[in-house]
């Protein structure tokens, strides 16, 4: 039974939790959204001042919630990779300081591992295989998990993210930063069959389509391109139709392979992760679409689809418990596939 104090500072949110393997002892999430959004996305340099600013107190804040002192922690894990290198910086620092001071095991976690685990908080008897669909600003991917850290990735996006695709199609739409709650919202009151968008499907020279990688490139242009064309008419812009018409296409897009690659690998269970699960109509089609093959399909809590450290945390828990640490020489990388991420690892 490990207890681990993690950090994440990868992007724009300073989050510091206690878990005690599967089981939440604290969650301080201090987001930066509000300081960003004058620049309409993140700003590097701010994003690491004001992870500086803001990290000593919500470690504090993190053992105060809990009720633990240092004696409690069996272990200290920060994300490493990938994310903005001045950010991840000032958690890895941190994490590493804490534990030479203190003498615990020094775990460095991939971000997307951490989005993978975020469904363990409420399911924590789920175990491997299962497939995850890793939805976040800077990831689409498809991954085969076949036992705990062993990871196969089946599909990716050839351009955009997911949540990319959403940010830039609330820009383009002037609605504001992050777009992913904000097309979300408005989706509700609009008809998402309004208006017939490219799924993006990826051709094979063998012929037919790439069952599992998804391309959202197309899609943001051909937005880009009915938003010109519906201005041109001199008409209110039906925002919301537009917002259903492409949260509806990613949604349909991403359920279809991510119910292939189950298939595919007869895995019973699809578990979801990153801030896109949060989306509203992915959830519906999925479990729509899961319903006639009798797949289960695990969405975390709303408050560990976004990022947050006590995914991470639960994350280095598993790995802690299997005998995994971390060099205190690591450094912060930008980018790392996931399936290297046993490269963390002594
Ligand atoms: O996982 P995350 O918090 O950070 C990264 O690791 O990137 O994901 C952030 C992304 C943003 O692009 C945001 O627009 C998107 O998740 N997002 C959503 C929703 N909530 C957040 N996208 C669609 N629907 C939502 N409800
Ligand atoms: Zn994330």
């Amino acid at each position: 039974m490990a207890t681990v104090l993690a950090i994440e500072t990868s992007c724009d949110e300073t989050a510091v939790a206690i878990v005690k393997n599967r089981e939440v002892s604290s969650n301080v999430v201090s987001s930066q959204i509000a300081v960003h959004q004058q620049y309409g996305g993140v700003v590097p340099e701010v994003a690491s001042r004001s992870h500086l600013e803001v990290i000593d107190g919500a470690i504090a804040q993190a053992l105060a919630e809990a009720q633990l002192n240092w004696s409690d922690i069996d272990g200290i894990a920060a994300t490493c990779t990938p994310g903005l290198v001045g950010a991840l910086l000032v958690g890895l620092t941190a994490g590493k300081t804490l534990a030479m001071l203190h003498q615990k095991p020094f775990l460095g976690i991939h971000h997307l591992e951490g989005h993978l685990y975020a469904s363990y908080l409420t399911e924590p008897s789920l175990e491997p295989p299962f497939i995850c669909l890793l939805v976040s600003g800077g990831h689409t991917s498809l991954i085969d998990v076949q036992a705990g850290g062993v990871y196969e990735t089946l599909g990716q996006t050839r351009d955009d993210a997911a949540g990319e695709a959403f940010d830039k199609v609330a820009r383009l739409l002037k609605l504001g930063y992050p777009g992913g709650p904000i097309i979300d919202r408005l989706a509700k009151s609009g008809n998402p069959k309004a208006f017939k968008l490219p799924e993006g499907k990826i051709g094979l020279p063998s012929g037919g389509y790439h069952p599992y990688d998804t391309s959202f490139s197309g899609l943001k242009t051909a937005v880009l391109r009915l938003v010109e064309k519906l201005k041109a008419t001199g008409e209110e812009l039906p925002v919301n139709d537009i917002a259903a018409s492409f949260q509806d296409t990613v949604a349909r897009a991403l359920s279809k392979r991510a119910i292939a690659c189950a298939r595919d690998r007869s895995r019973d269970t699809i578990v979801i992760g990153g801030g896109v699960a949060a989306n509203s109509a992915l959830r519906e089609h999925l479990l729509a679409d899961a319903a006639p093959h009798n797949l289960r399909v695990l969405f975390p809590p709303l408050k560990y689809c976004t990022d947050n450290a006590a995914m991470i945390a639960c994350a280095a828990a598993d790995r802690l418990n299997r005998g995994d640490r971390s060099p205190l020489t690591l450094g912060a990388q930008s980018r790392m596939a996931l399936t290297d991420a046993h490269q963390l690892y002594l």
